[in-house]
């Protein structure tokens, strides 16, 4: 089992996956209930979460999301929506526009550290149609998706990434 550290550092983003190895169930559940344990605004939980597994709407949605075909490979596409009318209600605008679009966001971060312990592997993936996506999963008025996870077991291993000199992206105000 891997601590904390390393779990986050061998997060990549993979885009080819096994898509005969199903994500089992006890896994799947695990990496939903870390999810949920995320913090959020005033702890609305802000947010909704759409399991995809059929092979047809996973397609679909890969084409909502310019063809990455990667999307239907993986046998899982988990779909963090906001819920912005509950935020609203305790935090008005600010909680509309900006704390249920962050609890959702959170909440796929923390599912993207537990595939890693699970693991498994995912992608996020912001770049997709809106409404298309909306009509595939068939979303009730009210929430908005704002990212998706591809998720199953690796098929590749992929490049670590660079990243910025951390005096470039940190201040320290004493
Ligand atoms: C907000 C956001 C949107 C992203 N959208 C996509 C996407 O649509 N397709 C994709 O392949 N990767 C997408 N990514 C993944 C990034 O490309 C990836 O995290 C980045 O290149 C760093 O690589 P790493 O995840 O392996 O560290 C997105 C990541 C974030 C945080």
């Amino acid at each position: 089992m891997w601590d904390f550290f390393e779990t986050v550092r061998h997060r990549h983003s993979v885009r080819s996956y096994q898509s005969d190895l199903p994500v089992e169930k006890e896994k799947l559940n695990a990496i939903i209930e870390t999810a949920c344990s995320a913090p959020s605004a005033g702890d609305l939980q802000a947010y909704k979460i759409i399991v995809v597994s059929n092979n047809e709407k996973r397609q679909a949605l890969s084409n909502a999301a310019q063809e990455q075909s990667f999307i239907s490979e993986a046998p899982i596409c988990l779909v963090f929506c906001s819920e912005p009318d509950r935020s609203a209600e305790k935090y008005g605008d600010r909680g509309h526009d900006l704390y249920a679009v962050q609890d959702a966001t959170i909440a796929a971060a923390y599912a993207q550290l537990a595939v890693v312990a699970a693991g498994m592997a995912s992608t996020w993936i912001g770049y997709f149609d809106e409404a298309m996506v909306k009509q595939i999963i068939e979303l009730e008025d009210g929430l908005t998706p704002i990212a998706m996870l591809s998720l199953g077991y690796p098929a590749e291993l992929p490049e670590p990434t660079t990243r910025r000199r951390l005096d470039e992206i940190v201040s320290h105000l004493d």
